[in-house]
């Protein structure tokens, strides 16, 4: 705890429900970042089997063609937190926006592979953008009292594009009879899919028109007088701005100027806090959670569930997604994050090791036994349940609030690349591991769930209720 604390004005106290209608549209604008995240990383799936039959092409040259979005993903995320600073977060939202729109239309009409290629990672380095960008200005103009809670919108956003994107595609599937590669209007159906993302993403950039430039980018490049206005909007007029502006002022002096070597410590490469959001990503990646999302599909069909269950099993997974992110909204800033990560990896944990279990059973004519199945569908669900109401939510919201000022871009940026990187290593590399053994796999998630806790219990610090001022 700083002085800051102690200012009026500051913390749990600023918060003023009458603004609060205000300050809900105004992350939700912002939260449609998350929403083109989660859309665009999931579209992909109903696309991936007419990708290779369109191209005639391996296993190998579609999973680098799939993989190399997520690595647009880190590009996009390492660099949004400096074009955030200089320029502002608003236009840093109009330019994915503007990305979002054109990998949309790139995708769902290239000439060849390599420009199909090259329009995902135009789309993955605007979701790494979004990933950034969403948090860090949630963040930045929610009240304390309820930042966790609207910090965890950019979460049900994600999850709320992953959902639609499913169902949408579904419907395009439909509209195709069923066929990947049917023709609707000239189009085929998995052009469309990529296609439709335009819409979302024009709106994105239409509602940054509507929503105020953060307070604390306007005082960092001394536009006091502005930030007053728009904190006055968020907080209340009730608030002394002028100590609000000189406690924000005050915290940004305390640390000295911010570029990327700021973020290196003496001893340990970077600053301990960028590690532990380090930790708190790449944790969040390893226990497997994309492997539920990108390739359950799959996952349930090579157990002997036939493709339209597996199609179903895949979209409830993604129902208990949301309801474990409700859930967690509504527990974030009641009983804080630590204990919500904490309950999330001992549950994850059993839930996985459940899975390995079931996955370890032979097959009786390519199907798992009864009892084995029925554990491993029960598992899996409850395992995103688990991942939904904690760390799902949890990890972006630390990752929003628990830099201090001058570095929350920058930080932000290198911890959601790490979580591009883990993300990436862990879908390149189930398909060789599912392989090589499937209850193996789950075994090596269950071991990052467990190792999860001793992290968070020794390095984590909570920081619900806290000012953004009082970090680091
Ligand atoms: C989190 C993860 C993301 C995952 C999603 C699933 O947002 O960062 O990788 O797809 O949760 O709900």
């Amino acid at each position: 705890m700083t002085s800051t604390s102690q200012t009026p004005g500051s913390g749990a106290r600023a918060a003023h429900p009458e603004h609060l209608g205000h300050v809900i549209f105004i992350t939700a604008a912002a939260a449609m970042g998350g929403f083109l995240f989660g859309y665009d990383s999931a579209v992909i799936n109903g696309a991936v089997e007419a990708i290779r039959d369109r191209y005639g092409i391996g296993s190998g040259t579609l999973a680098e063609v799939i993989a190399i979005a997520l690595i647009g993903c880190a590009i996009g995320a390492a660099t949004a937190g400096r074009i955030a600073d200089r320029i502002g977060r608003i236009r840093c939202m109009r330019i994915a926006s503007v990305l979002f729109a054109i990998s949309a239309v790139g995708s769902a009409l290239p000439f060849a592979l390599w420009d199909l290629a090259f329009w995902r990672i135009i789309g993955g380095f605007a979701i790494g953008m979004a990933s950034v960008i969403g948090p860090a200005y949630i963040a930045e103009v929610s009240p304390a009292a309820y930042r966790g809670r609207l910090g965890s919108f950019q979460q049900a956003a994600i999850v709320i594009g992953i959902a639609i994107s499913q169902l949408v595609n579904f419907g395009i599937l439909q509209l195709a009879d069923g066929k990947q590669r049917g023709t609707i209007g000239g189009l085929e159906a998995w052009q469309w899919m990529l296609g439709v993302m335009v819409v979302p993403a024009l709106l994105y950039g239409l509602l940054s028109f509507a929503i105020p430039e953060s307070p604390r980018y306007l005082i960092s490049v001394g536009k006091s007088e502005r930030a007053k206005e728009i904190l006055a909007e968020v907080e209340g007029k009730e608030v002394d701005l002028d100590a609000r502006v000189a406690e924000i002022q005050t915290a940004m002096h305390r640390e000295h100027k911010s570029t990327f070597k700021d973020l290196l410590g003496s001893r340990f490469g970077f600053l301990p806090i960028v590690w532990v959001g380090i930790g708190l990503s790449v944790f969040q990646q390893l226990v497997g959670i994309n492997v539920a999302f990108y390739y359950s599909a799959t996952l349930w069909q090579s157990v002997g569930i036939d493709p339209t269950a597996s199609f179903f099993w895949s979209f409830t997974t993604s129902i208990v997604n949301i309801i474990g992110t409700v859930i967690a909204m509504v527990l974030v800033d009641r009983v804080g994050r630590k204990p919500l990560a904490l309950a999330g990896s001992t549950g994850m944990a059993i839930a996985l090791a459940c899975e390995a279990w079931a996955f370890s059973a032979d097959l009786i004519n390519g199907k798992l036994p009864t009892t084995q199945g029925v554990v491993a569908l029960v598992a899996a669900h409850v395992f995103v349940l688990f991942f939904a109401l904690s760390w799902g939510v949890v990890v972006w919201v630390f990752l929003g609030e628990m830099f201090p000022n001058k570095i929350r871009a920058a930080a932000l940026g290198v911890a959601a690349s790490a979580q591009w990187i883990a993300n990436w290593a862990i879908t390149a590399s189930f398909p060789s591991l599912a392989d090589w053994n499937l209850s193996g796999t789950y075994i090596i998630y269950t071991c990052f769930a467990v190792l999860s806790i001793p992290f968070v219990l020794k390095f984590v610090k909570e920081t619900k209720g806290k000012a953004l001022e009082e970090m680091g």
